[in-house]
């Protein structure tokens, strides 16, 4: 489907995208330069995700990125953007469990950043930070199913929400984070005919992360799908790119002109 030209994606403009059928492409972004490419191709949301821990930082799990690394990335991105609607993760330890903690993070993030919302992992056990921040005027976009922040309850990355009881908890968590007031909710790695039905029942727009294609729009790590992360190769990864070799590539040709003198040439001199 065609998309109009828009000056600037708002949470409204994804309500509508999902009345219209139009589906919501979102990737994330960390850095300045990247969000500058994907904000002129017309993406529709940038998520400043709390995977900068793995792809940016080098760590095992989200757990480690702090608030103010969050505001770094958050801000680097700003900078670039024009149209994009962008999304910040609030990590973890700075929501759960004290909503007036909760608050402050949400409001550091929304100030020192200039964002337009925020995204929280988690359904009943965060429902007070949430109702909390979303009083103060900040959009919350949620996120249920396979939910990086609690990878040590969980134990391992598999599929969530295979069995009933989970799925039924994921399906009365998204009413009640709608009922909240969320404008839009990730689902990450649930089984496909899930995504659906939580997509059907909800008003508001779903972003799926292997949760098949019956969602409102989808999200992938930008990392990943351009092919700079290597080992990572869930199946609901799409890999658009191989950089990681042509960035090898290049600069292994580059040593090799240093070392053999043809860089710089009489044309790259002064
Ligand atoms: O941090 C992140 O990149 C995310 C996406 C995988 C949805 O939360």
């Amino acid at each position: 489907m065609k998309s109009k030209i828009i000056a600037k994606v708002t949470t409204h403009v994804l309500q509508e995208m999902k009345l219209k059928g139009e589906k919501i492409a979102m990737l994330t972004a960390y850095d300045f330069s990247m969000a500058r490419l994907l904000d002129c191709t017309g993406i529709d949301v940038i998520l400043v995700g709390d995977s900068a821990s793995n792809v940016m930082a080098g760590h095992r799990t989200t757990l480690p990125i702090t608030l103010n690394e969050m505001i770094y990335h958050a801000k680097s991105v700003m900078r670039a953007i024009t149209r994009a609607l962008v999304i910040v993760d609030l990590p973890f330890g700075t929501y759960q469990g004290n909503s007036k903690e909760a608050l402050n993070s949400a409001i550091r993030i929304m100030k020192e950043s200039g964002a337009d919302a925020v995204k929280m992992e988690g359904g009943k056990e965060i429902i007070e930070s949430v109702e909390r921040i979303l009083s103060a005027g900040i959009p919350i976009m949620g996120h249920l199913g396979l939910t990086p922040q609690a990878i040590h309850k969980f134990g391992t990355y598999v599929v969530r929400a295979t069995e009933k009881g989970e799925a039924d908890t994921l399906v009365k968590d998204a009413h009640l984070l709608q009922d909240a007031g969320c404008f839009a909710i990730v689902l990450e790695k649930i089984p496909a005919k899930l995504g659906t039905k939580v997509t059907e029942q909800l008003r508001i727009p779903t972003i799926g992360i292997g949760a098949g294609k019956n969602v409102d729009g989808q999200v992938l790590v930008l990392h990943d799908m351009l092919g700079i992360t290597q080992k990572f190769s869930p199946r609901f990864l799409r890999r658009y790119h191989n950089l990681s070799e042509e960035i090898k590539g290049s600069v292994t040709s580059y040593i090799e002109d240093v070392k053999s003198q043809s860089f710089p040439s009489e044309k790259e001199q002064y």
